[in-house]
């Protein structure tokens, strides 16, 4: 055993006093920066998976809001039939609200061939009334995503698009009700439906309501009639009162993180399964009637509500820097578009978005932004070349790199530009450019980070290009890909925020090198049937939001990460630790993760320093059992301790419970 303080008789108490600790001993020379803690280095991914935007963050609270997400059905939706009325509901191809809104889960022109030409047309929803009336509506209900938020004293934003058969002009009548239809929490009435497509806007408040989400939102009728509907929409209040805009709880949790950065939109997301699901964002921006939206990789239809500018709009309300992924050519059917000029139209659409993100509205694209509602550019340091090209084995990916490369560096030459192919696929790296940054990503298994995170970063170079771990998490023991894993909770237990805090340490001690990183994925919504993968950071249903484990380690991590790395040896290694200091606050910021069930002592030293303040801070993150965890039933099971330590000299010790991630908060002077 090496140890420097074996003499100290506080150190013999604590060895009797838990016979089975192991102890090691940490010295820190904390005149000693060895590296700068890049600013960007805590951050977000996020990608449309789980359910993420749409039933998510996106506030909007109608699924298939258009009638969009099936050709042959309108899922989501059913008939309202009173006492004594009689009605029916059917899609409707004639008269469409215009040619955008189509009704293809496959965008492509050979589908629409097979299904005689039907796939491409639009749709509304054609409400037939043959008897209504005042005691006996007839209508239609949307039954949101897993049910509609009802919550008290709430104002909600009701619109939609009608037209009406002659002889029909109202009134229709916007409820948001109980499942049952037995209870009407808050309505509102519209008159003057009209021959021609009309949008239609109210909004609805309840009052003193029990929250629950076991709701729906009725649009009816008290006569006979015929009515089209399009584009129904509800929002309840969002963060910053945007239109259009995000849930609060779900923003408040993440603004708790404090993230530098948002990479978007994908992940798988960004390439799709075919060239035609990709992220294609021009069809993302502008009115919601205007954008068709596209089938996600990810088993469902994506609404594009949530598109180009709303990650922006994101990015600006939680001061992060926007990590832009383009398409680059390769889609996840394993086809792709040879470098050269079939590659040229996706170049330019990735200059044109980047001139959408940082343009001024002298340019083409700026302007279009500017129409859209945001006339500022936005600040844009990172672009991303495509997600995970590793997995395009015809080797194209590095001319196609060079191509996109050469035309962003040509007219943007102060943009970085990312690699997704990591130094775990050595092989298949860029050979013809040098990337600036080259995106890596870690899906692994708990004991894996524990055993790997002390060295693994030891054998990078530090002349290469700098480091973006864009996608990383802990699973405890099933791979996420694999179909055991959606029996389990969708959110992990400690035992993978022990692993999570393991690898964020390892990835803070490195952050000269790496100057991004996130966890992934960002969100699940826990309704059965909701999610694609897990493990994931931040669950929900329609009424309340939870953090995982690994929520809270995260927000310690970012919470206290200082500006400069200090120079710090580990005498009985190896141990999961990160030693930082804020060259303002001269506050010093010693995270220690102990992934064992056993309490860890450790001596510390603490070299360098004119005077050290004898009280410290410490937030602890800990449970009984490692395989603890939160849940939306019970999201405050493990939760981080904030405690004060008294005592603190430039060597003292201190003992790391079983299973636990401390962060001490050292005040020190420098000499
Ligand atoms: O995070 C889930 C998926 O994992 C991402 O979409 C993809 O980039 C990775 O394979």
């Amino acid at each position: 055993m090496n140890s420097i303080f074996s003499t100290l008789p506080i150190f013999l108490a604590l060895s009797v006093a838990s016979a089975v600790a192991e102890d090691t001993a940490l010295v820190v020379d904390a005149d000693q920066p060895i590296g700068k803690v890049s600013p960007l280095h805590y951050g977000l991914m996020t990608e449309e998976i789980n359910h993420s935007y749409d039933g998510g963050l996106y506030a909007e609270l109608v699924q298939n809001r258009a009638f969009l997400d099936n050709a042959g059905r309108p899922v989501h939706w059913s008939v309202v039939q009173g006492p004594g009325a009689a009605a029916t509901i059917t899609l409707d191809r004639a008269a469409p609200l215009n040619d955008i809104l189509t009704n293809s889960l496959r965008l492509d022109a050979a589908y629409d061939e097979e299904e005689g030409g039907r796939a491409r047309r639009p749709n509304s929803l054609r409400l037939d009334a043959a008897t209504a009336s005042k005691s006996g509506l007839a209508g239609i209900a949307n039954d949101g995503y897993w049910g509609i938020p009802v919550k008290p004293h709430t104002k909600y934003r009701a619109s939609f698009y009608a037209r009406a058969a002659a002889g029909f002009k109202g009134p229709i009548k916007v409820a948001i009700e109980s499942d049952d239809g037995v209870t009407t929490f808050a309505e509102a009435k519209v008159s003057g439906i009209g021959a021609g497509w009309k949008l239609h806007t109210v909004t609805l408040k309840t009052g003193n309501v029990t929250p629950t989400a076991k709701a729906r939102l009725v649009l009816s009728i008290n006569r006979p009639g015929t009515v089209w509907f399009d584009l129904v929409s509800l929002f309840p209040p969002t963060y910053h009162n945007r239109p259009n805009g995000n849930r609060v709880d779900i923003m408040q949790m993440l603004a708790g993180m404090k993230p530098s950065f948002l990479r978007f939109p994908g992940g798988n997301y960004v390439e799709g399964d075919t060239f035609e699901s990709r992220f294609d964002w021009k069809k993302t921006i502008g009115p919601l009637a205007r954008r068709p939206g596209h089938a996600c990789c990810w088993g469902y239809r994506s609404s594009d509500g949530f598109g180009l500018l709303e990650f922006l709009d994101w990015c600006e309300d939680l001061k992060m820097e926007p990590v832009l992924a383009v398409y680059a050519g390769y889609n996840l059917n394993h086809t792709h578009i040879d470098a050269g000029p079939a590659l040229q139209p996706c170049v330019q659409d990735a200059l044109d978005e980047i001139e959408y993100v940082t343009g001024d509205t002298s340019t083409q694209w700026g302007a279009e932004r500017a129409k859209d509602g945001h006339p500022a550019p936005f600040k844009l340091t990172y672009v991303e070349i495509g997600n995970e090209d590793e997995f395009d084995r015809s080797g194209s990916y590095d001319a196609r790199f060079a191509q996109f490369y050469d035309a962003i560096k040509a007219k943007y030459p102060n943009l970085k530009c990312i690699s997704t192919i990591g130094t775990e696929h050595r092989s298949q790296m860029i050979h013809s450019r040098k990337p600036d940054v080259i995106d890596e990503h870690y899906y692994s298994a708990a004991a894996d980070f524990d055993r790997d995170s002390p060295a693994h970063w030891d054998k990078y170079d530090r002349n290469g290009p700098e480091i973006f771990v864009g996608e990383w998490a802990a699973y405890e023991d099933t791979k996420p890909w694999e179909t055991p894993s959606r029996k389990l909770p969708p959110t992990p237990s400690l035992k993978a925020a022990l692993a999570d805090a393991a690898w964020m340490a390892a990835m803070e001690r490195h952050s000269d090198l790496i100057v991004m990183q996130c966890y992934a994925p960002l969100f699940v919504n826990v309704n059965p049937g909701a999610r694609q993968w897990r493990p994931d950071l931040i669950g929900y249903d329609a009424l309340n939001v939870y953090g995982s484990p690994s929520y809270p380690a995260i927000r310690m991590f970012s919470q206290n990460h200082g500006d400069a790395i200090l120079k710090t040896t580990v005498a009985n290694p190896p141990l999961h630790y990160s030693v930082t200091k804020d060259a303002k606050t001269g506050d010093i910021y010693l995270k220690i993760v102990n992934t064992q069930s056993t309490p860890k002592l450790v001596e510390i030293t603490l070299r360098g320093l004119a005077s050290l303040a004898p009280d410290a801070t410490a937030i602890t993150l800990s449970a009984p059992g490692s395989g603890d965890s939160n849940s939306i039933d019970d999201p405050a099971r493990v939760v981080p301790v904030t405690t004060t330590v008294r005592n603190i000299k430039p060597a003292f010790t201190h003992t790391f419970a079983p299973w636990s991630i401390t962060v001490l908060r050292l005040k020190g002077v420098s000499l």
